[in-house]
């Protein structure tokens, strides 16, 4: 795993923005695997300053989201359908039919996970992965548990998660209390991950993700196993390092 520290929120971002800006450059029809949550909200805006000013061109390519909640509505101003729209797709000039999010209004879970990852395999893989962290190391919402599962599948939030998450709905009663993610091993399959990490209450899973060993109590330190994972964290973040 590269690491690279940077002063603040806006650098992460930047250099973050600079890196996908990278691979949509090279290769027009890229595969972007996107995350959601407060951490990747500035290297969106980047992006979207890149796409308006220097023309930075997203026709053909394509996405496919982490994780989105279960059961939500698209409408719901929570759901990472509408997060993805509002930071991100309405400002660029993707296609529609190119953007692939975990339908949280499916009837039928499991056939929904099954579609979207047999999907995901279709277009190709993920050419460059983005994530965030929980501050109790899950990525997307594979949460901390005895067993990781591989494929995208319904799970359960952990009460951590329900209480971290619980700032963006008006009542902790809100916080759906499962989702539909990406599976470790879809995770892992990506060609390239880029894991962002800011603020001083992720300091404590940072520490954890570079102790060398992997733990399912802490997911995200499978990803010490992958050949290609840029970490960039902010001094915030790397601060117990
Ligand atoms: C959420 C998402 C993750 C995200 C994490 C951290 O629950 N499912 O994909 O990385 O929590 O969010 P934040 O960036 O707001 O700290």
């Amino acid at each position: 795993m590269d690491r690279i520290i940077c002063k603040n929120y806006d650098e992460v971002s930047l250099l973050g923005a600079a890196m996908v800006a990278k691979v949509v450059k090279s290769n027009p029809r890229a595969v972007l695997g996107l995350a959601t949550g407060s951490t990747p909200v500035g290297m969106y805006k980047r992006l979207v300053e890149m796409h308006k000013r220097d023309g930075l061109d997203f026709s053909m390519i394509r996405t496919f989201n982490l994780d989105e909640y279960y059961p939500i509505k698209k409408a719901n101003d929570q759901s990472y359908d509408y997060f993805m729209r509002d930071n991100l797709f309405s400002h660029i000039n993707i296609k529609q039919e190119n953007i692939h999010l975990p339908n949280g209004e499916c009837a039928d879970p499991a056939a929904e996970c099954a579609a979207y990852e047999a999907m995901l395999n279709q277009a190709g893989g993920v050419d460059i992965q983005v994530l965030g962290i929980g501050v109790n190391g899950h990525i997307g919402f594979n949460e901390p548990a005895e067993e990781l599962q591989l494929p995208t599948h319904l799970t359960g939030l952990t009460a951590s998660t329900i209480e971290a998450n619980a700032r963006f709905f008006e009542s902790i009663e809100q916080v759906p209390t499962q989702a539909l993610t990406m599976g470790m091993g879809t995770i892992m399959k990506a060609r390239s991950i880029l894991l962002l990490i800011t603020g001083e209450n992720k300091a404590p899973v940072v520490k954890k993700l570079f102790d060398r060993v992997v733990t399912t109590e802490v997911p995200a330190s499978f990803l010490t196993l992958h050949p290609d994972v840029t970490v960039l964290l902010d001094e915030a973040a790397a601060s117990l390092l």
